[in-house]
């Protein structure tokens, strides 16, 4: 007796390594994550892209959700989506030109549409008046840009039958369609998820970057188990070694399960950390306040604004990934394009100061009404002056540290008084540097000052 309990240990032992390893055999060391997120940690910038049958509502990404409208309902975008004057060559150059490095593009929201030919599904870009694929043309049109490709795939989706109906679905309220939940299986589900992210790594050539949305874990929410997260990451870690995971596969607890933290619609205090360690990140922003196309919002960030949150993100260690949503005929409207060229007019003098830049190390403090960002390989600190003040700029702590300074924009030589302990008198130890700016600011949104280090 005793021999066969001790046999039944063993062998669920066995099981349990071999189930709780899932991608423990995933395992690498801090320097190699590191080389492995580098590329992305040096671009900074990048292009977020919701576009799906929601851009002909033209009301937010969620209105399928907010509505609370049924299949059928919503069936009606699918019958009609043609955008006829989609020219994805158009979309990349734009990026490009606003100096984003990256994109990541909806392969599919959470309403179930698929941009690309899956052939788990009928629910896709093929099926629709357009009958033509739309991913792979934006693949091949921003990687012949210089751009890395990520996908954004949604965990969730309100048109799968077997996707049980749950506190965020859109048919929440709805009592007969909650009833039917018993006939819905989610492991089905998990599988669909599981083939199609699949597809997407193995279908399109090399894949950088994957960004998986999103877990609500809880009562009536759905989180790790339903996803079958575990599996999915390993599948995904072993087809495409070199991809950067997001974090919301409900997998926080691991070492695997994601690369980078995701703030979204709001700035970070501070480089965000996890158990008090920095780690990387990424915001995800919009111009207004939707993903998808929304053509009445109004509260679109003015292109200094998007400008200054690019900086301070820098500043804090992070990456900026700004949204896009196209219209249902397939373009960028013109409040985005005047942004992304906003955007693009001021890297083109000042990108030095973003890319391969992180937050400046600690014994330099920004001066008032200034963001920071260092270069580590080129030993330059960047001042971002936004608000130009008279004359001087004061940098105390700065005394002995700096060998030269110029404007960025225009490669001018800053003049600058460096006081190591001569100033008024001899007692008061003065460490500031002051530097003697042009009474005038240069004509861009927000100067910066190139300062190289000794
Ligand atoms: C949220 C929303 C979604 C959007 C995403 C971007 O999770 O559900 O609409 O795609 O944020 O980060």
């Amino acid at each position: 007796m005793l021999r066969i309990q001790v046999f039944l240990i063993v062998l669920l032992g066995c099981f349990f390594t071999a189930e709780s390893s899932g991608a423990a055999d995933w395992s690498e060391t801090p320097a190699q994550k590191a080389e492995r997120l580098q590329w992305w940690t040096e671009a900074r910038f990048g292009m977020f892209i919701h576009w799906g049958l929601y851009a002909q509502a033209a009301r937010h990404e969620w209105v399928k959700n907010r509505e609370q409208m049924s299949n059928e309902d919503y069936q009606i975008y699918f019958d009609l989506f043609n955008p006829d004057l989609y020219n994805p060559k158009e979309w990349a150059r734009a990026a490009k030109n606003a100096g984003m490095k990256y994109f990541v593009v909806t392969s599919k929201h959470h309403e179930g549409f698929c941009l690309w030919d899956s052939k788990y599904t009928d629910y896709k870009a093929t099926n629709t008046p357009y009958g033509k694929d739309l991913l792979k043309p934006m693949v091949e049109a921003f990687r012949a840009e210089g751009l890395k490709v990520g996908f954004y795939y949604s965990l969730i989706d309100w048109h799968h039958p077997e996707f049980t109906i749950d506190r965020v679905h859109p048919m929440r309220n709805n009592e007969q369609e909650r009833n039917r939940n018993a006939d819905r299986d989610m492991s089905k589900y998990a599988e669909y998820v599981y083939n199609q992210v699949e597809e997407l790594l193995t279908t399109m050539g090399q894949i950088d970057l994957m960004w998986l949305d999103y877990s609500y874990p809880g009562p009536d929410g759905k989180g790790r188990d339903d996803w079958q997260s575990e599996k999915l990451i390993k599948m995904v870690r072993q087809k495409m070694p070199n991809v950067i995971v997001n974090d919301r596969l409900d997998l926080l607890d691991t070492t695997y399960g994601w690369d980078f933290r995701t703030p979204e619609q709001f700035m970070p205090k501070e480089w965000v950390t996890m158990n008090g360690e920095r780690v990387p990140w990424e915001t995800c922003q919009t111009f207004s306040g939707s993903w998808g196309y929304h053509r009445d919002e109004e509260s679109w960030k003015t292109p200094r604004q998007l400008v200054a949150m690019l900086i301070e993100v820098v500043s804090k260690g992070g990456n900026l990934l700004l949204n896009v949503g196209p219209t249902a005929r397939g373009t960028f409207d013109d409040r985005a394009m005047a942004r992304l060229t906003a955007m693009g007019e001021w890297m083109n003098y000042h990108d030095r100061a973003i890319y391969g830049c992180t937050q400046a190390p600690e014994e330099f403090q920004a001066p008032q009404n200034c963001f920071l960002t260092f270069n580590p390989e080129l030993n330059r600190l960047y001042i971002h002056v936004m608000e130009w003040p008279f004359r001087a700029l004061h940098l105390p702590g700065y005394a002995g540290t700096v060998k030269y300074a110029q404007l960025l924009n225009d490669a001018s030589e800053i003049k600058f008084v460096d006081r190591v302990g001569h100033w008024l008198n001899e007692e008061k130890k003065e460490d500031t540097i002051t530097l003697q700016l042009p009474v005038k600011q240069p004509d861009v949104v927000v100067p910066v000052i190139e300062l190289f280090l000794k």
